[in-house]
C-alpha cells in the first residue's frame, strides 16, 4: 500500500452543492460561503457554473458570484462550462480556470446537456481551443463512471477512452465522477486500474457522491492506488438534477477527518471547515449531511 502523503481537496460545494438546492440561495450568502471556504486552507474551490440558467436556475447569478468573491492568490476558483457561450461569459467574468464535462452514457449526455457523447466531445474541443487563447487551465469531468441511472453499469474501457481524449485535448486533470454514488471499492479499483493504464495517477481525481454511503470506502480504495486528488463538498451538499437518484457529494468534513486519522496532509483547517459546513447548513435550514459534523454537534 502506498498512500499519498499529501492530498489535494477540490471543494465543489458552491457548484455541485448549490446547483441541486430546491430553494433559491441569495447571492450574498453564496459569496460569504465561498469567502469562508477560502479561509480554511482549501486550494481549489469550484465557485459556480456558466451553464444555461434555463437548465440550472440556481446558479444564474454566476457572474456576480464570481466577481464578488474575495479571491486568494494561492486558491483557484474553477467554474463549470458546457459550451462556447458559457466560456465567453466565464472569460468576461475574469475566470482563470474552467471545468468541462462529458460522460460515456448516451442517455445521461442527452438528459444533462441535450447532446450525444460525440457532440459533447466536439463542444469540449471547441471550448478548449478557445480557452487556450486565454491561458485558461482546463479540468475535465467524466460522469457516470461506474453506472448511469438510465443505462446501468458502465464499462471501464469506455471511461478510459474518454479520459484519453480529454487528456489529449489538454485537460490537466481528469475527475472521475460516480454521479449516482452506486460504486463500491471493487468496481472502483477495476475502473482505476483500467484508467491508470492510460492516465498518470497524478492527473486523476475521484468525485464520489455518497448516495449509497460508499464514498469513504471508495476514497480509501482510490488512495490505496495512489490517487491524491479528491473532490468533496462541505455538509455533503450536492447532486445533479439530471441524474435520477443522485444525492450529495461525500462531505469534506468526513474526508478530512479520515485523512487526518491516516496522517495524510491536506492543509485544511478542520475546525474552520466544520464551522463553514455548519454555516451553510443553517442558511439552507437543514441538518448537515456530514456524519463528522453531526457527531461534533
Ligand atoms: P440547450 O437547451 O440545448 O442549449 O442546452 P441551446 O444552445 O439550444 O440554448 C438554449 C437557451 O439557453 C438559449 O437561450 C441559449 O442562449 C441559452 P434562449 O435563446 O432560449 O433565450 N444558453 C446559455 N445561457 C447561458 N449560459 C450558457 C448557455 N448555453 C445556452 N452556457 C446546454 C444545452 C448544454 C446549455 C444545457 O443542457 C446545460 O446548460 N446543461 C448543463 C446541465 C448541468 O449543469 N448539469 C449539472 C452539472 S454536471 C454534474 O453535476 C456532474 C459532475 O458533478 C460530475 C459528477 O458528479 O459525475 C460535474
Ligand atoms: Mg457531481
Amino acid at each position: 500500500m502506498t498512500f499519498p502523503k499529501l492530498v489535494k481537496i477540490v471543494e465543489v460545494s458552491p457548484r455541485d452543492g448549490l446547483q441541486n438546492e430546491a430553494t433559491p440561495i441569495p447571492t450574498d450568502i453564496k459569496v460569504e460561503f465561498i469567502n469562508q471556504l477560502s479561509d480554511t486552507g482549501l486550494k481549489v474551490i469550484e465557485a459556480t457554473s456558466f451553464v444555461s440558467p434555463k437548465w440550472i436556475p440556481q446558479l444564474a447569478d454566476n457572474t456576480e458570484v464570481f466577481q464578488r468573491i474575495k479571491k486568494k492568490s494561492d486558491v483557484s476558483y474553477p467554474v463549470l462550462v458546457p459550451n462556447k457561450k458559457g466560456l465567453e461569459a466565464a472569460i468576461a467574468a475574469g475566470v482563470k480556470e474552467i471545468a468541462v464535462f462529458t460522460t460515456p452514457s448516451e442517455q445521461f449526455s442527452q438528459k444533462n446537456t441535450n447532446c450525444s457523447v460525440v457532440e459533447s466531445i466536439d463542444r469540449i474541443t471547441e471550448i478548449i481551443y478557445d480557452a487556450k487563447n486565454y491561458d485558461l487551465r482546463v479540468r475535465g469531468y467524466i460522469s457516470c463512471v461506474i453506472a448511469c441511472p438510465y443505462e446501468g453499469n458502465m464499462a471501464p474501457e469506455k471511461v478510459t477512452a474518454l479520459a484519453r481524449i480529454l487528456r489529449k485535448l489538454g485537460c490537466y486533470e481528469i475527475s472521475l465522477g460516480d454521479t449516482i454514488g452506486v460504486g463500491t471499492p471493487r468496481p472502483v479499483r477495476l475502473l482505476l486500474d483500467n484508467v491508470m493504464g492510460e492516465i498518470p495517477v497524478e492527473q486523476l481525481a475521484v468525485h464520489f457522491h455518497d448516495t449509497y454511503g460508499q464514498a469513504l470506502a471508495n476514497i480509501y480504495a482510490a488512495l490505496e492506488m495512489g490517487v491524491a486528488t479528491i473532490d468533496s463538498s462541505v455538509a455533503g451538499l450536492g447532486g445533479c438534477p439530471y441524474a435520477k437518484g443522485a444525492s450529495g457529494n461525500v462531505a469534506t468534513e468526513d474526508v478530512i477527518y479520515m485523512l487526518n486519522g491516516m496522517n495524510i496532509k491536506t492543509g485544511v483547517d478542520f475546525a474552520k471547515l466544520v464551522a463553514v459546513g455548519n454555516f451553510i447548513s443553517k442558511q439552507l435550514g437543514r441538518e448537515s449531511r456530514s456524519k463528522v459534523a453531526k457527531a461534533l454537534g
